[in-house]
């Protein structure tokens, strides 16, 4: 795939470590303007923007909590005082907590709701109205295989995955018209941090029903986002790309 993206302004949640990180790199290596946020680890954050600058690299790192409706639309609208236009939102940020439904606290619960789903709601509401005015805009909202195939201990996690996979068809109908795209990934297990803290046994068990036998690498996923970013996928919207190894077919 030969993309170019050095007319696009992008803004990319949780792009300071894992699957945004890379999507961060490869949209900016593509020529891409990226706004990219973050929530508490400023230095992390920090040193992958100054690492893209030292290289020429469009990037500015923000931190933005995704909970926030108000930090949300101050931030949208200062890259709109600065670019005019919003043309890709990569809903990245997540909150991934593990727990069996009943150990699951009401705090935990409304954190994965407010974060996850709350998060895509408060972009999608806020960049939206830029993107119907210009005509034109793609939103990529990251999901998981769990929104498709739950699996005990991921409970609230799954909720607000799969919750955000049905907003993605509305918008996906209703916005159409505007010439927008609205379209998710649903990644399987990817090498990140998270794979870090899992046990052997855990890791072994996902393996057994992941027919291609590997963990996905985060450059699978920032792949997937430079194909529904780019107009290789034009007449494509409203789609849940799945992108597991094959493993919601077990
Ligand atoms: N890793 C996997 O195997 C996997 C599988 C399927 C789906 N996914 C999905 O892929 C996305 C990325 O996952 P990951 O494993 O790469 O995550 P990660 O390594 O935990 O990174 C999460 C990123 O989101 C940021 N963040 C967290 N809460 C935020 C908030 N409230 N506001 C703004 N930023 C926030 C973090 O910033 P700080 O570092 O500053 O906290 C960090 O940049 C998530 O949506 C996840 O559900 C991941």
């Amino acid at each position: 795939m030969n993309v170019n993206m050095s007319d696009k302004i992008v803004v990319i949640t949780g792009g300071s470590r894992g699957i945004g990180k890379e999507i961060v790199k490869t949209f900016t290596e593509l020529g891409a303007y990226v706004y990219f946020t973050y929530l508490s680890n400023e230095e992390v954050a920090k040193e992958l923007e100054a690492s893209l600058l030292s290289r020429g690299l469009k990037v500015q790192a923000e931190k933005v909590n995704n909970c926030s409706l108000e930090q949300v639309n101050l931030f949208v609208q200062k890259v709109i005082n600065e670019q005019k236009r919003i043309d890709i939102l990569v809903n990245n940020a997540g909150y991934i907590p593990r727990g069996l439904f009943l150990k699951t606290s009401e705090t935990v619960w409304k954190k994965a709701i407010d974060t996850n789903l709350g998060g895509v709601y408060n972009y999608c509401s806020t960049v939206l109205k830029h993107m119907v005015l210009q005509k034109s805009g793609n939103i990529i909202n990251i999901s998981t295989v769990s929104a498709l195939q739950p699996s005990p201990g991921q409970a609230a996690y799954s909720a607000s995955k799969a919750a955000i996979e049905s907003l993605t068809r509305t918008l996906a109908m209703e916005h159409g018209k505007y010439n927008i795209r609205v379209n998710s990934i649903a990644p399987g297990l990817i090498q990140t941090e998270i794979v870090k803290s899992m046990s052997q046994e855990v890791k072994d068990e996902v393996l057994k029903k992941t027919p291609l036998a590997r963990f996905g690498n985060p450059q699978d996923i920032s792949d997937a986002a430079v194909f529904l970013a780019s107009d290789f996928s034009s007449y494509i919207t409203g789609i849940q790309l799945l992108v597991t190894g094959g493993r919601h077919l077990l």
